[in-house]
């Protein structure tokens, strides 16, 4: 008999759920019991109804499995979600009324008043709002949400920086790599030898849920922080790792060098409780000028590290640096995992 939490994946043929079901395999703490989709691939082995696209096989356990369809009633109480917007927030809130812990991707209940958007290095502390999501809601279960994937990198590197200098205001480039769109995504005559300089609603989910990541949580709700960011979000012919141009006006007075020892010697929850998934060092700081490069760095740390490089005075702002990170690994199903690990280390899972 396995003594590993039992867990289901809600879209699990996708592009964050096939990423699910790779990342879970050998976990020490959670095994994947349930897989669901939509009434397309419904019935099917999962083996079958899958168009895999990992460099890994399908693991055997789950090669097998039935796909279900989303409705909550599956054997496991831990669901995470890489479903299409377009069905999430409706699923995902029949599961957390059903009783489910539900570890959505999705961006439908990101910025939801009672829901925690978290990055557990950053504000672990708003999972202070589950509770309040409970009462509100009336129910046993509850949803928990991470960020969009360009976002993540971003306020993961914000986060300390805020902390120690305070920001006032943040403008950043996004080059975004094509497996962001899922499959079969953008298609290949749009994006071969191209650069698209439009994804829809990208820039808007970047400038809010930065702030409410980096907001403070008043013991009710999440006070959004302080100052304003602009986006710019790009399309371009990358296959995994986003990459983003980043400048910043700090309050405090400081030096690049300062910057860079911060994010280096930086350590946050996940590290110091040693959650399965978080990588020893969240920050990469790299020093050759011309890195990072999603080509070569993104499988850095397991996908899971944000990496930082180029960090230098600004002649706008105060300092611009390069963040790069895997998309569909910390800027998604990794994210989710990571923060199920931080609910399972402080007993939420119960
Ligand atoms: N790709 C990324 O880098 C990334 C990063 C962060 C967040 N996200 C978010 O994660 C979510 C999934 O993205 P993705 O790129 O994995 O998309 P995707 O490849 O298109 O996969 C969507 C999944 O949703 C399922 N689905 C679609 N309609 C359904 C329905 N009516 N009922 C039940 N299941 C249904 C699909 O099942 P079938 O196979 O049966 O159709 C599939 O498993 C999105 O909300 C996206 O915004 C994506």
């Amino acid at each position: 008999m396995s003594t590993k939490i039992p867990v289901g994946v809600l879209g699990a043929t996708g592009a964050v759920g096939q990423k699910f079901i790779k990342l879970l395999e050998n976990h020490p703490w959670f095994e994947v019991t349930e897989v669901a989709a939509s009434e397309r691939t419904s019935g099917k082995p999962y083996g079958d109804a899958v168009s895999w696209k990992q460099v890994t096989p399908v693991p055997n356990d789950v090669r097998k499995l039935e796909v279900r369809p989303c409705t909550p009633d599956l054997k496991c109480r831990v669901v995470f979600s890489g479903l299409d917007a377009a069905v999430a927030g409706q699923i995902e809130e029949d599961f957390a009324k059903a009783g489910y812990v539900v570890l959505s991707n999705s961006k439908n209940h990101r910025l939801d008043e009672d829901v925690p958007l978290v990055i557990p290095e950053v504000n672990h502390e708003h999972l202070g709002l589950i509770p309040i999501q409970c009462r509100n809601r009336k129910s046993k279960g509850y949803i928990v949400t991470n960020a969009n994937c360009t976002t993540m990198f971003l306020a993961m590197a914000l986060g300390p920086i805020h902390k120690a200098f305070t920001i006032e205001k943040v403008f950043m480039v996004s080059m975004q790599a094509v497996s962001g769109a899922g499959y079969p995504g953008v298609p290949s005559l749009d994006i071969l030898g191209n650069v698209i300089p439009f994804i829809g609603g990208e820039e808007e989910k970047v400038e809010i849920e930065t702030r409410k990541i980096l907001g403070t949580f008043n013991g009710k709700t999440i006070d959004l922080a302080d100052f304003p960011v602009s986006a710019q979000c790009n399309r371009v012919p990358v296959e995994d790792g986003h990459t983003e141009s980043v400048a910043v006006k700090l309050a405090k007075r400081t030096s690049a060098q300062e910057i860079a020892e911060l994010l280096k010697n930086f350590s946050g929850v996940p590290q110091q409780l040693r959650l399965p998934s978080a990588p020893e060092e969240p920050f990469i700081v790299m020093e050759a000028p011309d890195r990072p490069q999603p080509r070569f760095d993104v499988n850095r740390a397991n996908g899971m590290a944000t990496l930082v490089g180029r960090i230098r005075p600004c002649t706008i702002f105060d300092y611009k640096f390069t963040l790069m990170g895997h998309n569909t690994v910390r800027g998604a199903a990794g994210a989710s995992i990571l923060n199920a690990e931080l609910l399972k280390a402080q007993g939420m899972l119960e």
